[in-house]
């Protein structure tokens, strides 16, 4: 990309999208094209191709998508295909009928089987079953990314696709019902602090491992590939390593404050025990991330006191 290049950041808003709006203003790309949910619904085959027309963005990173944690995704399964599914067949395929040189689509890591081997790496992809409670967003995933490969290799084009693990930090959701792990358990954790609660109770037994990666780190890598990586297989993003939920629920109650009694409720489900990507393509590439999970969560905390309004998104 040249700084002057036309480059468009669909989802802009969301916590991936301005995370890598930041991450391109900051290295001097001054010719970003941005238009929020309101102004562009990408679910609309007629007005993207207006757009895509209007527009003719050089480069497009896809980080729009209908997101959510573990209860909406189970619950709304047909929207969570439907919605993402034709989201990003629209944006992928109007892109290149419009000659846009390049696109990086978002994924994520629930695209891998629920069995996988650990650290799961790239060449894992449907070599066996999804995990039920995300399988229609994880098939919609897959599509993109797959549509991604397919457009390479019948029409040559260089459309790549990123697959991040845990992501969390500035412009987090902390919807009750809508929110990961980690700002679930800040919004938690600070209510119990503020309310004087005695105690907090999560589920399972707080063994699962789990990794985070804090999303400027992201955007960070999202750069760096758009300019360095080319290549019909996907890319993973994470730090390598890994945290149990007994020890990330402690450390969140650390920094936010909260000193009350942490309890496991053990009659709900604890989930994958173990969830971890295998990112030495992206180190062997030359990338690595830079905040630590300590620090991440406070500067995420922070952002949360400061943008109380995060909370009713
Ligand atoms: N968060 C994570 O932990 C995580 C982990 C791995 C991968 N990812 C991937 O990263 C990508 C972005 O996730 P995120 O966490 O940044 O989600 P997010 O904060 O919810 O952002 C998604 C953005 O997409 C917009 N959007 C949704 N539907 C749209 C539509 N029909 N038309 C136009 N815009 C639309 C949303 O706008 P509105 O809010 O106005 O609807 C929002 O600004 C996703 O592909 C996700 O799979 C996220």
């Amino acid at each position: 990309m040249k700084k002057d290049s036309k480059i468009y950041v669909a989802g802009h808003n969301g916590m991936v999208g301005s995370a890598i709006v930041r991450e391109l203003k900051k290295q001097g790309y001054n010719n970003l094209i941005l238009r929020t949910h309101k102004e562009l619904d990408l679910t609309r085959q007629d007005a993207v191709e207006k757009f895509f027309e209007l527009e003719k963005p050089e480069y497009v990173f896809l980080a729009a998508a209908k997101v959510g944690g573990i209860g909406a995704n189970s619950v709304a399964l047909a929207d969570f295909m439907y919605d993402n599914m034709i989201l990003e067949m629209n944006v992928i395929h109007t892109a290149w009928k419009n000659n846009c040189k390049k696109l990086e689509f978002l994924g994520s890591s629930c695209i891998y089987p629920r069995m996988a081997n650990q650290p799961i790496k790239e060449e894992y992809l449907l070599t066996g079953e999804l995990e039920k409670t995300n399988e229609a967003y994880a098939l919609a995933k897959i599509s993109g990314l797959k549509y991604c490969e397919f457009l390479n290799r019948q029409y040559g084009t260089d459309y790549i696709s990123v697959m991040p693990t845990n992501l969390y930090g500035p412009n987090d959701n902390y919807h009750m019902e809508h929110s990961h792990v980690l700002p679930a358990l800040i919004r938690r954790f600070h209510e119990a602090k503020i309310n004087k609660l005695d105690s907090v109770t999560c589920w399972g037994d707080g063994s699962p491992l789990r990794e985070f990666l804090y999303v400027d780190d992201l955007a960070e890598l999202c750069v760096f590939l758009m300019n360095n990586y080319s290549g019909n297989e996907t890319v993973n993003a994470g730090t390598g390593k890994e945290i149990t939920i007994k020890d990330l629920t402690k450390l969140v109650a650390k920094i936010v404050g909260f000193e009350g009694e942490i309890r496991w409720d053990t009659t709900k489900p604890n989930g994958t025990p173990r969830k971890l990507l295998d990112v030495s393509k992206a180190t062997k590439l030359g990338w690595k991330y830079n905040i630590e999970l300590e620090d991440g969560i406070r500067l995420a905390y922070e952002d949360f006191l400061n943008n109380p309004m995060r909370a009713e998104r």
